[in-house]
């Protein structure tokens, strides 16, 4: 992720596992910590609650030591079920147990399945050697993945990870009922030829692409898009307007960014991402040990491409792209196409009834005199897209509409020494699905808002030393409604804030801290129909002061009180 300095020889171990639960479970599986001395962690949702009984079984699936992995391929094992665990399962989870034993810098990782990416994580920047993390993640809807193997035909998956190099450089609970019957990746298929399969994006004028025929019987697809970006981008939410330049390279574009898909060139629907902050950004003493929103497990974004299957359903190949809007050097995108098919039927019918999608109203507004100055960026926007399947359920419309109203404000003053970042966005996607000649419609409503306030500024004392201080605070609050024939039949609401503080020592002109401080306040919170959760944690000087976890509502709704 970063920009300079070649990664410095340390080793990391990688323990990670599958666990095929056949009732609700949480995975135990010890982590490989022998010599390590701090745990970092992301407060997050587990995968399965303490409360539920444990897995029946876990495998496991690969073991690596990674060190410099500079122009190396990712690191591969081949994957069988446990045959004491035939599908289906009620529930998959991945875990990754991770130990670093030498101090090294943030780093990207990505885990795939057969070239279909299943987790993007971050690494942390460890203020001592000696630290270890886990992180899990629920991937039940990649089902179709890992169940190919049962049904005899190739002999093992094949499981790829690689640590995205140094020197080039949500949690809400799954809204589509069942997982997909058949999934396919949106990446680069050489992938494991040494360059990872993620698609890298230097630019909007390029928009790689993926070409996929899918089968005739498809009745739903929906993409999934993983992103993560470096060099020039790593801090894009704070990037001014006009190019400023640190090291000789050049930070520009403003904080406005837009994940989209299209279809065969045509614009398929898009997402403004969240910005996930790195382990070595801004200050590295307020993400150690508590890392900051996301960083685990970034978030990853969809599209529904329902409205768009009367394109694709020929039987040929069609181009599925991903793209980044306003990007500079470089992204790295890659996605997995999710298809649920019409058992009853060999070919479905499809027509597309409206397809509406106006780029966002972007308003740029930008004043900078060398390295000071503000901007601020406006979008706004509506797009709606529908189209129908007739298949052996019905002749059923699928409307997808999204309303978009985001602002960037970034100030920079004292010739460079104050920068001040404000950033919100607000998200609303609604998707409909009615059934012709019937009263039947399911609506799913997914509500996004993620305000960030940053505040930093520097003073170069003499001898060459820089004092930095910063202040954050960023929330990642979500909203998820199913709702039936008018009833509302599923709820779920994610708050998950941070509020940080701290101070850092450096030599003038280098990266690497002499001295640091910091104190983070996490609050993470989930509440749906049947679960509440929370887990507040506070983290002073490296140290976890405090650390609770809630599962009863009643003291939530106190909280909230
Ligand atoms: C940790 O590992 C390093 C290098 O392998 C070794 O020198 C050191 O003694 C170990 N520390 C402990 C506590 O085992
Ligand atoms: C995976 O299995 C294939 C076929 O049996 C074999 O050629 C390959 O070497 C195996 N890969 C690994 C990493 O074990
Ligand atoms: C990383 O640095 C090494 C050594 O300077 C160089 O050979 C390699 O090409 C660089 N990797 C990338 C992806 O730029
Ligand atoms: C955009 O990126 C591509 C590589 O993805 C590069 O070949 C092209 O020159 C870039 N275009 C501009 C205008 O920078
Ligand atoms: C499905 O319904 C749409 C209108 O909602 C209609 O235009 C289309 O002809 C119907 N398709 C079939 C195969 O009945």
């Amino acid at each position: 992720m970063r920009r300079y300095r070649l990664p410095l020889p340390t080793v990391i171990a990688w323990t990670f596992a599958f666990c095929c639960l056949a009732s609700a479970a949480l995975s135990q599986v010890p982590t490989t910590a022998t010599n390590v001395t701090l745990e970092h962690l992301d407060p997050t949702l587990p995968p399965v609650l303490a409360t539920e009984t444990p897995p029946k079984c876990s495998v496991l699936v690969l073991q690596h030591v990674f060190a410099d992995t500079t122009g190396e391929p990712p690191a591969v094992a081949n994957y069988t079920h446990p045959p004491e665990c035939p599908y289906p399962w009620p529930r998959v989870v991945l875990e990754l147990s991770i130990s670093a034993s030498d101090v090294q810098k943030d780093r990207i990782a990505a885990v795939w399945f057969d070239g279909a990416e299943l987790l993007r994580t971050a690494t942390p920047l460890p203020m001592a050697p000696g630290t270890f993390w886990t992180v899990q993640k629920d991937v039940t809807r990649y089902t179709a993945l890992f169940r190919l193997l049962s049904d005899g035909g190739s002999p093992a998956g094949v499981v790829s990870m690689m640590l995205e190099n140094s020197n080039a450089t949500l949690p809400a609970k799954d809204i589509y009922r069942r997982p997909a019957d058949i999934i396919l990746p949106v990446s680069q298929d050489d992938g494991e030829c040494g360059s990872g399969f993620w698609f890298r994006i230097e630019n909007d004028t390029v928009v790689p692409a993926a070409v996929i025929a899918i089968p005739r019987n498809t009745q739903r697809a929906v993409l999934e898009v993983f992103v993560s970006y470096h060099a020039h981008e790593e801090s894009w939410y704070a990037n001014p307007l006009q190019a400023s330049y640190d090291g000789g390279e050049a930070y520009a574009n403003g904080g406005f960014r837009q994940i989209y898909a299209t279809v065969d060139g045509q614009f398929a629907g898009g997402h403004i991402p969240f910005a996930v902050i790195y382990p070595g950004s801004i200050n590295p003493y307020l993400w150690s040990p508590v890392s900051a929103i996301g960083a685990f497990n970034l978030p990853a974004y969809e599209m529904d491409l329902t409205p768009f299957l009367s394109l694709m359903l020929d039987g040929m190949p069609h181009e599925i792209g991903i793209g980044v809007r306003d990007s500079q050097p470089y992204w790295l995108l890659s996605g997995n196409l999710h298809l649920w098919v019409d058992a009853w039927s060999d070919a479905v019918t499809a027509g597309v009834v409206e397809h509406r999608a106006p780029p966002l109203k972007l308003n740029r507004h930008g004043e900078w005199r060398n390295s000071d100055g503000g901007s601020e960026i406006n979008a706004e926007g509506v797009v709606r897209f529908s189209g129908w399947v007739s298949s052996s359920e019905g002749n059923i419309t699928t409307t997808v509409r999204q309303k978009v109203k985001f602002r960037s404000q970034v100030e920079v003053q004292n010739r460079g020494a104050i920068t001040q970042v404000e950033m919100t966005n607000k998200e609303r996607t609604t998707i409909t699905m009615m059934k012709l000649g019937q009263q039947t419609t399911a609506r799913v409503q997914v509500f996004v808002e993620t305000p960030l306030q940053l505040h930093k500024s520097r003073v170069t004392a003499m001898g060459g030393a820089v004092f930095e201080k910063a202040r954050l605070s960023h929330q990642l609050q979500e909203v998820v409604n199913l709702n039936e024939n008018g009833q509302a039949i599923g709820f779920g609401a994610l708050t998950d804030r941070q509020d940080a503080e701290g101070s850092v020592l450096r030599r003038e002109g280098q990266e690497q801290t002499v001295w640091g401080s910091g104190s983070t306040r996490s609050q993470y919170k989930y509440r749906d129909g049947t679960t509440c959760y929370l887990r507040t944690l506070t983290a002073v000087e490296g140290i976890v002061k405090a650390d609770t976890t809630s599962a009863s509502c009643t003291s939530v709704t106190a909280e909230e009180a």
